[in-house]
């Protein structure tokens, strides 16, 4: 009985502090995003730092969820996208690090093969055709690229 009462106590102190370790680390987290940020969104990369073809991971706050997500240059257009494959909630460069197909036509989810199209985010081939990745606003201001939250409710970014 007493052992049970102590693993208890000792299981509910380890939640708490990582409770409070992640809490803290959001915090900073926002604040990092205020200094980054400009109009409400976050300076994610220079123009001439991100080459057609290259793509960079990244992170925002959007209300209460840190958010991760990565921008492309297709030929000259910059889109910014959640990092979480339409398939199941996993990261599209899961171990590999990479986004795009081997022929470099689409994004691709190197879990099971997903392919996405760079401009609209839909899914043209694998087990979520025809749904679309989640979509980050982005826009160019004296040659940085931001990337800013979507309006509405943003439930499903908890996922
Ligand atoms: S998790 Fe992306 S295709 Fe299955």
């Amino acid at each position: 009985m007493e052992i049970t009462v102590y693993l208890s106590i000792v299981f509910l102190v380890l939640y708490l502090v990582s409770l409070g370790i992640h809490r803290r680390n959001f915090l900073r987290d926002k604040r990092r995003m205020c200094d980054e940020s400009r109009d409400g969104a976050r300076v994610i990369s220079q123009v001439e730092d991100l080459s057609p073809g290259s793509v960079k991971k990244f992170w925002i706050i959007c209300q209460k969820y840190r958010v991760d997500g990565f921008l492309v240059n297709e030929r000259g257009n910059f889109h910014a996208y959640v990092n979480r494959c339409r398939h199941m909630p996993t990261p599209l460069d899961f171990i590999r690090d990479q986004f795009v197909s081997a022929d470099g036509k689409y994004l691709m989810c190197y879990t099971h093969g997903a392919l996405y199209e760079f401009a609209t985010g839909l899914c043209v081939d694998g087990p979520c055709k025809g749904q679309a990745l989640y979509r980050l606003p982005v826009r160019v201001d004296r040659g940085e690229i931001l990337v800013g939250c979507p309006e509405g409710d943003l439930s499903y970014l908890k996922e």
